[in-house]
């Protein structure tokens, strides 16, 4: 078990090993002071991981009610939040007690803006069960929910006050699942560190994953600790997503999930760099053999017209600028304030 202290405006400790959920509630019970909580999960991991969780809770002394919501994006909207806000009223949780958000990024978003709103705030623990929740959305303290206009537009602030990754639970992803998260995998190597990207180019990732998680979540751990509210350094950890959000919108968010669009993205927005000038040497073709060899597209077949008009309307957009993250070199990402007209150019290149 290795835990790793995130230094946030609240501290906490995110734990990652093997076996941690028959773990879970003696951690839970050093961390927070309540002692009574409401687990919040999917109806697939809770078949999968509740039994597990809830008795490992109640052993260490917990009162435990559970709430379960359809998996999938279109449960992270404000009817199942209301459905939650209400359940919280109905078993009476106070500001003395809290939340555990047990699933993906899904459950972990939903139950951490629930968390930072139900009693103008109330404690949360996050237990990650997929990739993409454990390197990435578990970390760091963005809660969302998403509207008509956009995923994730309506959101708060609120770090967890622990984590717990249980390594185990990613025996049971899809491949489509954990190759979500392998878009951030890759996305850690290319920005930050180029020891990381020199593994995952052996494409030995399932046998070394405890020490990937590891690995990522230190990363994002320096970053969050850098800047917790998302106003400098920590846009680098939108490397490839501008143009990924844009390609999953094309593909009407089906046929092309957010870990390939996000693939796809990180390489055309480097060629596209490369292109313009504003990358020398060819990074472009060693991204492209790390992501040949875990299985990862680079390519998308979306027009530019639609790549340009879903980047110009993601939030990251400030009034007639964006902010394009660039990978010059492995491991080290640059924040590039362009104007939109030049960014248009450059992807029609
Ligand atoms: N997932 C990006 C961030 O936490 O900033």
């Amino acid at each position: 078990m290795t835990k790793i202290r995130v230094n946030a405006s609240k501290p906490y400790d995110v734990v990652i090993g093997k076996g941690l959920l028959s773990q879970a509630g003696s951690l839970v019970a050093e961390a927070v002071k309540g002692r009574k909580a409401v687990i919040v999960t999917d109806d697939i991991v809770n078949g999968l991981y509740a039994e597990k969780l809830i008795k490992s809770m109640t052993d260490a002394g917990f009162t435990v009610d559970i709430f379960v919501f359809p998996n999938g994006e279109e449960s992270k909207c404000h009817k199942t939040l209301m459905e939650l806000y209400d359940f919280l009223a109905e078993k009476n949780i106070t500001r003395s007690d809290f939340l555990v958000a047990l699933g993906g990024g899904v459950v972990g978003d939903l139950t951490g803006f629930a968390a930072a709103t139900y009693l103008r705030g109330i404690d949360y623990v996050q237990i990650p069960t997929t990739l993409l929740a454990q390197v990435d959305s578990s970390v760091g303290g963005k809660t969302a929910v998403d509207i008509g206009a956009g995923k994730n537009l309506v959101g708060a602030f609120k770090q967890p006050d622990i984590v717990i990754a249980d390594i185990d639970t990613l025996d049971t992803l899809t491949e489509e699942i954990f190759t979500d998260g392998m878009g951030e995998v890759v996305k850690y190597g290319m920005i930050w560190s180029e020891s990381l990207f020199d593994l995952l180019k052996t494409g030995k990732v399932k046998e070394n994953l405890e020490k990937i998680v590891e690995e990522c979540v230190d990363i994002k751990r320096q970053v969050v600790e850098t800047d917790e509210f998302d106003t400098g350094l920590r846009m680098i950890l939108n490397f490839g997503h501008t143009l990924g959000h844009s390609i999953e919108k094309y593909y009407n968010y089906h046929g092309f999930s957010h870990g390939k669009a996000v693939s796809a993205g990180m390489y055309l927005i480097t060629t596209i760099g490369e292109k313009a000038g504003l990358i020398s040497g060819n990074i472009s073709d060693e991204l492209k053999a790390c992501l040949v060899a875990n299985n990862m597209p680079f390519e998308s077949g979306t027009p530019a017209e639609a790549l340009f008009s879903g980047a110009v309307n993601d939030k990251k957009r400030f009034s007639d600028t964006i902010s394009i993250i660039l990978c010059r070199e492995i491991g080290k990402a640059d924040i590039v304030k362009m104007n939109i007209n030049d960014f248009k150019n450059m992807i029609e290149g």
